[in-house]
């Protein structure tokens, strides 16, 4: 039976840049940084992402919050602007309470109602987790908050992406892995997950040898994927 035939008992997501947008901290970081908070972002978050991989590589786990705050600094540093600890601390305070994209909750909504197990699978660590979903208001939607703190590693190592599995008590294929960063949609389907890229900013599929089961631009479209392969 391919993936795509497979019927689907839980759907997990990625937390940043899918349920919740990093780059919703550009207007607080426009006012403190005047016209560099949209570049400030996206270094802030590509160097992010390089330190879990470096961190994961070298099995030098720390807690991603720490690793957030260190590629902040990193960005300002490269971006030479000054970087006050009342700034800093205000940016980082941004990440417990980053917007959630408008899809987000009916889709989170309508899948529950479908009666499909659902959960995050994140390098956040449990306390960014849990306070982002209080937050976005996802409270109470989710069966397991899965935090790369567990395991001690990031994505895309094989480890973090055990959990799933191991927490519904089914095999990978039978859950729908939801992502809007395509490399990790793609780790996601290397690790047996039926996976989904949401692709919401028109981003090139990345050149990794492997195209994800299910490409969509919002969660409506997962939605009518997970439905059309509910068990
Ligand atoms: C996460 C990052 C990869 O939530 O977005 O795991």
């Amino acid at each position: 039976m391919s993936a795509s035939d497979t019927p689907i008992r839980a759907v997990v997501f990625d937390a940043y840049g899918t349920l919740f947008d990093v780059h919703s901290l550009v207007g607080v970081a426009d006012e403190l940084c005047p016209g560099r908070g949209d570049t400030l972002s996206q270094v802030w978050r590509q160097k992010q992402l390089q330190y879990s991989w470096l961190r994961a590589m070298s099995g030098r786990y720390k807690p991603f919050h720490e690793v957030t705050r260190d590629a902040l600094r990193f960005a300002a540093a490269q971006l030479a602007l000054p970087l006050a600890p009342s700034i800093e601390d205000r940016l980082m305070e941004q990440y417990a309470h980053l917007a959630t994209f408008s899809d987000c909750l009916p889709a989170l909504r309508e899948l529950d109602a479908a009666g499909l197990g659902l959960a995050i699978l994140s390098n956040g660590n449990r306390d960014m987790l849990e306070a982002s979903v209080r937050s976005a208001g996802m409270t109470g939607l989710f069966d397991h908050l899965l935090s790369s703190e567990s395991v001690g590693t990031f994505k895309t190592i094989e480890r973090i992406y055990a959990l799933a599995p191991a927490a519904f008590g089914c095999a990978a294929r039978e859950i729908l892995f939801v992502s809007s960063n395509g490399w990790d949609a793609i780790a996601a389907h290397w690790n047996g997950f039926t996976s989904f890229w949401v692709n919401r900013t028109g981003a090139p599929l990345e050149q990794l040898d492997t195209v994800p089961d299910h490409v969509g631009t919002t969660l409506s479209d997962v939605v009518a994927a997970a439905r059309a392969a509910r068990r």
